[in-house]
This record gives structure tokens, sequence and C-alpha cells, in this order.
């Protein structure tokens, strides 16, 4: 059994939703209940291991033959995001190398690869926050964009775990925090984790960002990503580009913190990272009840959008910090 926090239902409720298949774990990485791209991945591996472990195969090919539509259901849920696909591949790995293997062993060891996968990313978070605490000072208020915190990942956070590390540091900062049309992440989970550790944050609008700027209120910018491709440009949540452009027009520093299980060095630019268009009633409605646009719109509703590398000051991973541009020389051959 896996067990997500429906994170739909925050701040208002806190409800755990129990999938006992691994189609639960697809419907849930699809409709939300579970977002953020380090914790998608996570999701996807607890699926891919729950679907596993029901298999009734007598002979690895009959194994291997059962996962495979488990793992397209599974990658099937979400397209950008490249944790997804890291995870499952690391999954579909651990199975060719282990061919020579009982079928039951397998399946014990993609759970305690699900497992790994999961305390992995906690580790990384946690090495991140201290590599990105370093840029921040005492007294910075600092603009942080959808959510990225222990929600997000296997716990801690990426951009938020280095907000995080600093406040426990000791260093005295403020967040502002862009509420992040349309499903409202840095309203609705974003000021709820900054509220639960006693953070100073103030809740904007996203087109508040640039008056803040311009008055000298943000000193620096941290933003997550769901992928980066290998010359640095970041997919994100939709409206990180603006602050991005908004923050270089300010010079204002505007750091991406991830692990390195979102950098993708097959794809040379973010050109090629495909952008997931979602239900046009994200933006017509709000919590899909309350209609504010008149019926029969034309609506577009891209989730992400893709920051050049010339707008990242620099990218925060649990390796250390990097210029977009070194990413490939740096880190290409070591990734696991
Ligand atoms: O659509 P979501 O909520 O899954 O989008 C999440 C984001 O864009 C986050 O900023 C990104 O995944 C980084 S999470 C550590």
């Amino acid at each position: 059994m896996v067990r997500m926090l429906d994170q739909t239902r925050l701040p208002h409720e806190v409800v755990w939703v129990d999938c006992p298949d691994h189609q639960t774990v697809a419907k849930g990485i699809k409709e939300l209940w579970v977002r953020g791209a380090p914790a998608i991945g996570i999701a996807a591996a607890m699926g891919f291991a729950l679907g596993a472990r029901a298999i009734q195969a007598a002979t690895y090919d009959d194994f291997v033959r059962q996962i495979k539509p488990i793992h397209d259901t599974l990658a099937a849920t979400r397209p950008t995001a490249v944790n997804l696909f890291w995870a499952l591949n690391r999954m579909d790995t651990l199975v060719q190398l282990h061919k020579d293997r009982p079928v039951e062993e397998i399946k014990e060891r993609l759970i305690k690869e699900a497992r790994a996968i999961h305390d992995q990313d906690i580790q990384r978070n946690v090495a991140m926050g201290g590599h990105g605490a370093k840029l921040i000072r005492e007294g910075d208020t600092i603009l942080t964009h959808c959510n990225t915190g222990a929600l997000a990942t296997g716990g801690h956070g990426t951009a938020l775990g280095v907000i995080f590390t600093a406040w426990e540091s000791g260093k005295r900062i403020k967040v502002l925090v862009d509420e992040t049309r349309p499903v409202l992440q840095g309203a609705r989970l974003t000021m709820w984790e900054l509220q639960q550790n006693k953070i100073p944050a103030t809740l904007i609008t996203d087109n508040m960002a640039g008056a803040f700027m311009k008055k000298g209120m943000i000193r620096l910018c941290l933003v997550g990503a769901d992928r980066i491709a290998a010359n640095g440009d970041t997919a994100n949540k939709i409206g990180t580009y603006s602050v991005a452009v908004l923050a270089k027009a300010h010079k204002i520093p505007f750091y991406v913190a991830a692990p390195t299980s979102t950098i993708d060095f097959s794809i040379a630019s973010g050109d090629a990272i495909p952008i997931e268009e979602r239900n046009p009633e994200e933006v017509t409605n709000v919590f899909g009840k309350v209609r504010i646009a008149p019926t029969h719109v034309d609506v577009a509703n891209p989730a992400f959008d893709v920051t050049p590398a010339k707008y990242i000051t620099g990218i925060i991973t649990e390796q250390g910090i990097f210029k977009p541009g070194e990413l490939k020389r740096t880190l290409g051959r070591k990734r696991t």
C-alpha cells in the first residue's frame, strides 16, 4: 500500500489517500494529489513496486511482459517533470540487472529501490540546502514561485529547503510567495509550509513581483525545477520565466534549486522539453467550483514554462552550485 497526502485538499484539510494498486498511484500523480518533480518521481517508483508486487509470474520473461503496462501507465501521467522518467528508468534497470534472479527476489529488490529513491531524495535536499543557504544573507527577502518544500519532494524541499536551512541556521529572513496561478501551489502549499515552520512570509499575486522588485524589496529569487536541459534551460511552473526576466531587469540574482535527478542530459536545450497542457477548468474556475470566466471561452493552460539559461544566475544541486553552462562538463558523467 502507498499512502499519499492529498495536496489538492490542503491547506484546509489534511487527508491521506490509500493507494492499493499502481493505477491509483497513477491517478494520484495525474490529479495532483502528489505533485512537485521529486515527489512525482518517488510516487512513480512506489507505484512501480506496488504493481510489480501484485504480478503472478513463473518466469522472468512473463514478469517483464507484465511489468511493461505498469511502467507505461505511470509514464503516461505527467510529461514534464523528468524525475518521473528518471525513477521509472532506475526501476527498469534494476529489473534488467537481475534477470537471473527469482521473480520474488526482484519484487523485493524493487520495493527496496523505491524506498532508496525516497531516502536519497531527502539526503540530496539536505545537501542542497547546505550549499544554497550560503547564498542567503541575514535580513534577506527572497521571492519564490510555486511549491518546492517537503510536500514537493521526499522531504525538506529544494528551493524551499534552501530557505528552511538558512532559517534553521539562524538567519532572519522573509519570504515573498507568488500565489502561482492557476493551481495556487504558492498560496495553498508554500504559505502552509512556511507557516508550519514559523518563517515570516507574505503572499502576493504573481503580477505583483515586478513592483516589489522595482521598490528594491527582493534581494534574491529562488525557484525549483521540473526538468533542466543540458545547457541549463529550465522548465518550472508557469510564471517562472516572467520572474526570471524581471529579476534580470532589476539585477536580482535568480537561482534554481534542484537535485541532479531533475537534469536531463539527453536533451540539448529547453526547446525539447515537453510542456503539459492541463484542463482549461483550472483557469476558468476556482478549485473547479466557482466559475470566473464566461462559458465557451478559449483557454490556454500550459502548466510549465522554460526559462532560458541566460536568465539563471546559478543552479543549486546536492553536488554544489553551478552556472548553467557548467552542468554538462561537471555533472554530465557522474549523475546517479
Ligand atoms: O504542477 P506541479 O505542482 O507538479 O509543479 C511543481 C513545480 O513546478 C515545482 O516548482 C517543481 O516541481 C519543483 S519541486 C521541488
